[in-house]
């Protein structure tokens, strides 16, 4: 029911957003005369869906050891290409966000590769201007719903696995189906905005998106727990003590009287009758028998 409601509100809510492509009524889109436009599906405590009609970008590849050293190299090539380094040696605007794609399993000590891409401003989306280096293309992105979160600070490698992971361990949580193979690091800001710098984590969501709060969720798994605790102390009775039971069955079979029952009748017993009986019969009974037995029957052959 919860669900139904939050859904109903969310859908109210991507009514009134409507619109598709580069716009900039977005309040984290402060630095850019146009950013990309979503509709938002559902916030959650931990994480929103949004859904991204088609748009057009416009991409290149790094790869890198360090996400650092990929991103950066990659970033100066797209630059380059909407600051004029095109066959029509046009300006084309910044935009927000830049999205940078991640492979989600890179491997130590071999270079991953990133992809950088910048959003085509409305105006060059149809048909943008073909970039005079050739490890530049244009990337279609499909019409997608992605599972948010978001952050302050500068983006770096390092607060961006940080993020991601806080946002799959929330995903999984929640069930919800996500393409596990990438996700998107995004940049809404220039490293010379100061304060209030936004970026977020991409997760591309599988099948329907989930809107579950991770709080409704985590209210649920204790009450089977309990049972399988209960359980085991049934079976424990019949083979220990049979002469307590009856004593124990008015009051309730609970673990405070099993526990003392246990601990005084094995552990003493066995410990104490282990030293005496056996060490002192052994040492006493060595040295005599074989020194006496074994000297005198040398002596008479020798
Ligand atoms: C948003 O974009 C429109 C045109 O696309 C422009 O007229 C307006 O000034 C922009 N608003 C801001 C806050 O940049
Ligand atoms: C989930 O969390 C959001 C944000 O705190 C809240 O507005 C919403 O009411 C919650 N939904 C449910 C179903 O608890
Ligand atoms: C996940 O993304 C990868 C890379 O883009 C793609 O090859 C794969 O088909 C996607 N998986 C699913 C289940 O869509």
């Amino acid at each position: 029911m919860a669900v139904i409601l939050t859904l109903l509100m969310a859908l109210s809510v991507t009514v009134a957003q409507g619109g598709d492509g580069p716009s900039n009524d977005s309040s984290f889109c402060t630095e850019f005369r146009e950013c990309l436009q979503f509709d938002l599906v559902c916030k959650m405590d931990e994480y929103e869906v949004r859904h991204y009609s088609p748009t057009r970008w416009v991409s290149t590849d790094a790869e890198a050891y360090f996400m650092g050293v990929g991103a950066a190299m990659a970033f100066r090539r797209l630059y380059q290409y909407i600051t004029g380094a095109n066959t029509e040696g046009v300006q084309i605007g910044m935009t927000a966000p830049v999205l940078v794609k991640i492979p989600e399993k890179t491997k130590k000590w071999e270079p991953a590769m990133y992809t950088l891409s910048f959003l085509l401003p409305s105006d060059f989306q149809e048909s943008p201007p073909v970039p005079t280096n050739d490890k530049l293309y244009f990337t279609d992105m499909p019409d997608m719903d992605v599972y948010v979160r978001s952050y302050g600070g500068w983006m770096l490698s390092v607060t961006s696995r940080l993020h991601a992971n806080l946002l799959t361990k929330q995903l999984q949580k929640v069930q919800a189906s996500y393409n596990d193979t990438y996700h998107y690091m995004v940049a809404y800001d220039s490293p010379l905005k100061l304060l209030n710098r936004h970026n977020e984590v991409w997760y591309v969501v599988e099948d329907d998106p989930v809107c579950v709060n991770v709080s409704e969720i985590q209210t649920e798994p204790p009450t089977p727990e309990p049972d399988s605790t209960l359980t085991p102390k049934p079976e424990l009775d019949p083979t220990l003590t049979p002469t307590t039971k009856p004593e124990l069955k008015p009051t309730l079979t609970t673990k405070p009287e099993l526990e003392p029952t246990l601990t005084p009748t094995t552990k003493p017993e066995l410990e104490p009758t282990l030293t005496p009986t056996t060490k002192p019969k052994l040492e006493p009974t060595l040295t005599p028998t074989t020194k006496a037995e074994l000297e005198p029957t040398l002596t008479p052959t020798a």
